[in-house]
C-alpha cells in the first residue's frame, strides 16, 4: 500500500499563514513543534511534516476505512530530511521526501522494501475512485491496482507499485 502528498511552496506561501496563532497547536505534537522551532528553516519543515501526514493518512484510511481530519493523531518520528516514519494507533508507515525550491513530496509505504518498486503514473492515466480512493485497471493484466495521486498548485503526481 502508498500514500503520496505534495506541497506546491509558492502556494503554500499563499495559502497558509504558519505564523498565525495556534496553527502549529492544532497540526504538530509538542516534538514535532520543536523540530520546528529548532530547524533553520520553520517553513520547509513545516510542509516536510505536513506531507508525511498526509501521505501516511491514506495508506492508513485505505487499510483502516477511518476517514476524518486528526493531524495529531498522525505522529512523525523524524530521522533526517528525506526518511522517517508516521504513526497512528499502532500502525506505523515509513516515508520518504524530496525537496526542492518550489515543492516538497512525500512517498508513504507499509514495507520499506516498498520504496524500491514505486513506480510513478502519467496523469493522463485513466484513474478510477472507489468510495473516493483512486486505483487504476491494468491493460494487460485487468488486474486493478492502487494508487495515490496529489495535486497542489502547479504539481501533480501519482504513483503505485510495480508488480
Ligand atoms: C483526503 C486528503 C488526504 C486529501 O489530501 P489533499 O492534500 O487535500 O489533496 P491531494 O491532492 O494530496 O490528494 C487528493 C487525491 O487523493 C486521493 N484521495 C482522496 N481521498 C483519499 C483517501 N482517503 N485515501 C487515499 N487517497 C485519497 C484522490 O485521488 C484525490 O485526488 P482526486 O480528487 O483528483 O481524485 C485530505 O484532504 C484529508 O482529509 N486529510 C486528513 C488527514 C489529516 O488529518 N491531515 C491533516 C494535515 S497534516
Amino acid at each position: 500500500m502508498i500514500g503520496n502528498d505534495i506541497v506546491d511552496l509558492a502556494l503554500a506561501r499563499k495559502e497558509s499563514n504558519w505564523k498565525r496563532n495556534r496553527f502549529l497547536d492544532k497540526i504538530f505534537t509538542i516534538k514535532e513543534q520543536l523540530l520546528i522551532a529548532d530547524n533553520e528553516n520553520p517553513e520547509i519543515m513545516i510542509w516536510n511534516l505536513w506531507s508525511r501526514k498526509e501521505a501516511a493518512y491514506k495508506i492508513y484510511n485505505r487499510e483502516t476505512g477511518i476517514r476524518g481530519y486528526f493531524p495529531l493523531r498522525l505522529e512523525c518520528s523524524y530521522e533526517n530530511e528525506i526518511s522517517g516514519s508516521v504513526s497512528i494507533k499502532g500502525n506505523t508507515y515509513f516515508t520518504k521526501t524530496i525537496i526542492s525550491n518550489a515543492f516538497v513530496h512525500t512517498i508513504a509505504v507499509v514495507k520499506k522494501e516498498n520504496f524500491d518498486a514505486i513506480k510513478k503514473i502519467n496523469s493522463n492515466e485513466t484513474v478510477s475512485k472507489a468510495n473516493g480512493i483512486p486505483f487504476i485497471i491494468d491493460k494487460q493484466t485487468k488486474i486493478i491496482k492502487p494508487v495515490s495521486i496529489s495535486h497542489h498548485g502547479r504539481f501533480w503526481e501519482g504513483i503505485t507499485l510495480i508488480d
